[in-house]
């Protein structure tokens, strides 16, 4: 057993686990915090993406040594820093992703939302390209990525004071809406 100190969503915390725990186990399983999924456990999904010192990284491929001294931010964490940053709600990524529908089953939110917040921060202002490079660690597979990549450009414009790029995506957001109904439809019909 091996004891472990670090900052986790901005606070202090001691415990313990086995020396090969993992710091998803860790998050999971000694502090509770399901918000980061174990999803193929094996560094394929992003499911488990945490931010350590402000960086993504695979949880279930870290162990939790390595980030003991660290900082780290898990999903439970975004919007009570943005609560202390500006007394918000949610974090402005969180919000966006509520507003814009950028989510079904919810498996994957955690990862995406940590990974699209740690390029924003990184990178103020990203191309389509460098978002879509961003998430391309966090699988989704219920959504088809349309309304994510849509969300994270909703978020960059709004922190601007732009206006939201939802005109500009409606004939993408529209294909992806009739290919959802169309894929309801069979699945009722089956
Ligand atoms: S659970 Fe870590 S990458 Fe899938
Ligand atoms: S919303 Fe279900 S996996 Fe992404």
């Amino acid at each position: 057993m091996r004891a472990l100190e670090m900052q986790v969503n901005g606070d202090p915390v001691e415990t313990a686990a086995p020396d090969h725990w993992t710091l998803l186990e860790v998050l999971r399983y000694r502090l509770g915090l399901t918000g980061s999924k174990q999803g193929c456990d094996k560094g394929d999904c992003g499911a488990c993406t945490v931010l350590v010192d402000g960086k993504p990284v695979l949880s279930c491929l870290t162990l939790a040594a390595h980030a003991a001294g660290h900082e780290v931010c898990t999903i439970e964490g975004l919007a009570p820093a943005q609560l202390r940053r500006d007394g918000a709600r949610l974090d402005p990524i969180q919000d966006a992703f509520d507003r814009c529908g950028a989510l079904q089953c919810g498996f994957c939110q955690p990862g995406m939302m940590l990974s699209a917040r740690a390029l924003v921060r990184d990178e103020p202002n990203p191309s389509r390209e460098q978002i879509r490079a961003a998430l391309s660690g966090n699988l989704c597979r219920c959504t088809g990525y349309t309304q994510i990549v849509h969300a994270v450009e909703t978020a960059i414009a709004e922190s601007v004071g732009a206006p939201p790029p939802t005109a500009a995506w409606e004939p993408e957001l529209a294909a992806d809406r009739a290919a959802r109904g169309a894929s309801a439809s069979v699945e009722e019909g089956a």
